[in-house]
């Protein structure tokens, strides 16, 4: 059985926990939001079309800030046609994801859905295919309180409060040939900085979000974000992340270490950053907003949206199952997203419900849990306070893709009455026993812990077996004179708290 040790030291701290450490994603792609998170008729929907069933989990979730109104599809929406009378809104093509947009769902309404669920909004323009004007008409619609064209539009259609807006996205992967309206490093560059430089003469509060590279696969990856931050530095807050991963041809070794690769991501991104801003004499530190990360499995959804030639609305589209494999990685990836939380200060979750998603719902139906929502919602509730630095004396094994990586692999969150220690175990084939130092955090009971595991490491949640998986309690969780011990079954999750 493989074993290690695991030294928590109260003063090794990295950065406050973040709250939009656990954002999410809410885009109008597939069933995110028609039969997701809006379905008019279905027997738990509110008056305004909002299921209930639904809010319900997004707050048992625990996602903080909502990234909206994509991803791909802003590159191709005009936010005028999304708000006023829903009997005059246009039905649009989608071109991003080949489907039809009624938009009988924008801002006003989505607005109202974040306050059923107390989430913060952080909105997209689009860059791509628009220019700055829309953008400063977006900020005035949005933010404005009254008394101009556009702010009394939005009092007209019913939403006298203006939204307050603080996050602002300057397009969606801009590098991507997928994107409508694509760009180079150079021209994008110019874009957002006179778009952010705009936007800020109207409000200089504002965080704003410029587009780093849509993977470290990218073929442009590093010199976009030096090229991009080079133009925009000065007028941006953030330089977005974008990473997915999944399990390639059987090398589920690999897949469980996805998150080492996310933390080089970070590091180079991060490098560059500070690269630029050294260049500029720069006081101010750009930071990371990881605003798409999951499992998402990118290769079988190429080959089958070959196959969808129909314009529909709301189609089944991105509709991931997932294992407890992909729940121990997304457990992992949050994980690293916490230890990165000195620079990382935003991260959203791609996406909410039905597409790629931790909520699957089905129209008239019911809504469940998938896999990946248990340890999103576990570490959402469990971490507080300020992340500290683990020291992982751990076994290591050699991956087909990240090179060496660490078996196990941990990050404790330590608050003024509570901490969290969050675990995972990447061996295929055994159980591993932990010891974990914990006399200088002053904890001294177990208050819970427990662990995603299954003997079938491809189990999943479905609509047929809801609950074929879910977290149970670790029993082997023990503490005596400062030393807690624990076992961690193979691929598995593990999240303990203490007083
Ligand atoms: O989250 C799904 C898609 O992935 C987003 O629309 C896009 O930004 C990314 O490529």
């Amino acid at each position: 059985m493989p074993r290690a040790h695991i030294t928590l030291d109260r003063q090794a701290v990295i950065a406050p926990v973040r709250r939009r450490t656990f954002g999410s994603f809410v885009e109008h792609l597939g069933r995110c939001v028609y039969t997701g998170l809006y379905e008019p008729g279905h027997p738990t929907a509110n008056d305004d079309g909002f299921r209930m069933d639904v809010v319900e989990l997004v707050k048992e979730l625990g996602s903080t800030t909502i990234r909206y109104p994509g991803g791909n599809f802003v590159s191709g929406f005009r936010w005028e046609d999304s708000v006023g009378p829903r009997e005059q809104r246009p039905v649009r093509r989608d071109l991003a994801w080949h489907a039809l947009e009624s938009n009988q769902v924008g801002l006003d309404e989505f607005a109202k859905w974040l306050k059923l669920t107390d989430s913060e909004l952080m909105l997209a323009v689009n860059v791509a295919t628009r220019g700055i004007l829309p953008a400063l008409d977006l900020l005035e619609y949005a933010n404005h309180p009254s008394g101009t064209a556009l702010s009394d539009l939005r009092v007209a259609n019913g939403t006298p409060d203006p939204h307050d807006i603080r996050m602002w996205c300057l397009g969606n992967e801009m590098d991507g040939p997928w994107q409508t309206g694509f760009m180079t490093a150079d021209d994008y560059g110019k874009i957002a900085a006179r778009t952010a430089a705009a936007m800020k003469m109207a409000d200089k509060d504002l965080e704003l979000v410029v587009c780093g590279s849509s993977g470290s696969g990218m073929p442009t990856f590093g010199d976009w974000e030096r090229t991009v931050l080079e133009h925009a530095y000065d007028h941006v807050d953030y330089v977005s992340c974008h990473a997915y991963y999944q399990e390639h041809d059987g090398d589920l070794g690999s897949f469980l270490a996805s998150a080492t690769d996310m933390d080089y991501f970070i590091d180079t991104v991060v490098a560059t950053a500070d690269h630029v801003g050294f260049k500029k004499r720069s006081d101010k530190k750009i930071n990371i907003s990881f605003d798409e990360w999951n499992v998402w499995y990118l290769k079988e959804h190429m080959e089958s949206q070959k196959l969808d030639t129909e314009w529909r609305h709301a189609p089944r589209q991105l509709e991931d199952t997932y294992t407890v494999a992909d729940a121990v990685v997304v457990g992992n990836l949050l994980m690293t997203l916490l230890k990165r939380s000195d620079r990382v200060t935003s991260a959203s979750l791609a996406q909410l419900v039905n597409v790629i998603a931790p909520i699957m719902t089905e129209p008239g139906g019911a809504a469940w849990r998938q896999t990946t929502f248990y340890p999103f919602s576990i570490t959402s509730r469990l971490a507080s306070g300020e992340v500290i630095r683990p020291v992982v004396d751990a076994p290591t094994y050699q991956t087909g893709r990240h090179g060496e990586a660490s078996v196990i692999d941990a990050v404790a969150t330590v608050d003024e009455d509570r901490s969290a220690v969050f675990l995972v175990n990447r061996d295929l084939e055994e159980a591993a026993q932990i010891t974990i130092d914990v006399r200088s955090l002053g904890s001294s009971r177990i208050a819970e812990a427990v662990t995603l595991a299954d003997s079938d490491v491809y189990a999943k949640n479905t609509l047929a077996e809801q609950h074929r998986v879910s977290p149970a309690a670790n029993t082997t969780a023990a503490i005596a004179d400062g030393v807690l011990t624990i076992d961690l079954p193979p691929v598995s999750w593990t999240a303990i708290a203490l007083r």
